[in-house]
């Protein structure tokens, strides 16, 4: 039995599926290379001195989906492929539309087809909008403001009408909140080529000296220091999740949403004294205008996810800023 990662060449897909080889999974992975590069592959089996089948093509295409699944014993899915920059969505809508939800859908049919009901769904805290309370708990009311967010708040209704209509269906819906780090082998990573929107990579960016200075999107926010709050977590502990989400979907029916968050808010000037900290590296910083549309703070009440998955976050905010670095730096030497 193998289990099918779409998207597994990009930022969380490849740290998990480094995770699910090493947990001892034979995977199976699509990646049409739209945000990715074709060396993860490779790096993934040289992290992990294990082999597996990579197939390269869109999550839209059904003839290469029914490909993969009748060639391999597909046991359960984790698709991580879609489009996720928010401004983006906002300029083009129907491209982030067609993308996420024809990919999901398309795959969805395919494993319908093929008897295949488990899937773990990369959902994001974006779909609780601006809450009203906080730590965010996954029964707060779902709303959102950008078309990325919408398509994954219609994935999740989808899956959601799909196990009404048939009850045998596993499905667990996955809500990142911020993360960030890389692998401690500075092999896999983020480091977009284009300016970041992100404060990670763009903090990482001003470091190495790519970019001058990080702009700070506002101090008067009702928060510690006036700057916005965040949950970051690590990738690496993000990927275990996804080991957790996958042996509950094989272990049982139903459909569930989980938080996957430290439950710590760090506001941005936290993040960057502590990168300088921990990297005894300057970043260049100026305060500027708030950006439209950003909350005050946002943090995850990840207990469901630790009594329903057995899943918590480990690493803390010093490895994240340490291992964001590594990676960039690695890049670059490279
Ligand atoms: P990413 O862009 O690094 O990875 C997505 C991968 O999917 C890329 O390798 C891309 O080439 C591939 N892809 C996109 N469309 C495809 C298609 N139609 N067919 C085949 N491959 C396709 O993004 P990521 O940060 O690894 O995020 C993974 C998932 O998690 C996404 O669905 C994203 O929306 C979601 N998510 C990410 C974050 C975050 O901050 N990184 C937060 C919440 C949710
Ligand atoms: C972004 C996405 C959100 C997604 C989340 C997790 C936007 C508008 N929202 O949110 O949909 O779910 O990532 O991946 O992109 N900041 C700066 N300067 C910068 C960049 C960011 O001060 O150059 C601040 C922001 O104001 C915010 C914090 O840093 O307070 C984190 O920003 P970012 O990394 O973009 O994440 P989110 O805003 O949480």
């Amino acid at each position: 039995m193998k289990i099918l990662v779409t998207g597994g060449t990009g930022y969380i897909g490849s740290h998990t599926c480094v995770e699910l080889l090493s947990a001892g999974y034979e995977i199976v992975v699509i990646d049409n290379f739209s945000n990715s590069k074709r060396d993860v592959v490779d790096k993934i089996k040289m992290i992990t001195n294990k082999d597996f089948t990579f197939y390269e093509g869109d999550c839209c295409d059904k003839d290469i989906l029914t490909k993969m699944f009748d060639k391999n014993d597909i046991g359960a899915v984790i698709h991580f492929a879609g489009f996720k920059a928010v401004g983006e969505s906002v300029n083009e809508p129907l491209k982030y539309y067609r993308n996420n939800l024809d990919s999901t859908i398309t795959l969805l049919e395919v494993m319908k087809e093929h008897g295949c009901k488990k899937i773990v769904f990369s959902s994001s805290a974006t779909v609780y909008g601006k809450p009203d309370s906080l730590p965010i708990k996954e029964d707060f009311p779902l709303s959102t403001t950008n078309p990325y967010g919408t398509t994954k708040l219609m994935i999740e209704d989808i899956l959601r009408d799909l196990y009404k209509s048939d009850n045998t269906w596993s499905i667990a819906l996955l809500r990142y909140f911020n993360p960030i780090g890389a692998h401690t082998s500075g092999l896999i990573g983020e480091n977009p080529n284009d300016i970041p929107n992100n404060l990670m990579p763009y903090i990482v960016k001003v470091a190495t000296g790519e970019l001058e200075i990080l702009s700070v999107f506002g101090n008067d926010y009702d928060t510690k220091d006036g700057t916005g709050v965040r949950d970051y977590i690590h990738v690496v502990d993000l990927s275990k999740g996804h080991i957790k989400a996958i042996e509950k979907v094989l272990s049982e029916s139903g459909i569930d949403a989980y938080n996957l968050g430290t439950g710590n808010g760090y506001s941005v000037l936290e993040i960057v004294n502590t990168f300088m900290k921990v990297n005894g590296v300057d970043v260049k910083y100026k305060i500027v205008d708030r950006r439209p549309g950003d909350i005050d703070a946002c943090f995850a009440d990840p207990s469901y996810a630790k009594e329903k998955l057995n899943w918590e976050a480990t690493l803390g905010i010093e490895d994240m800023c340490r291992d964001s670095y590594n990676y960039v730096k690695n890049v670059k030497e490279d």
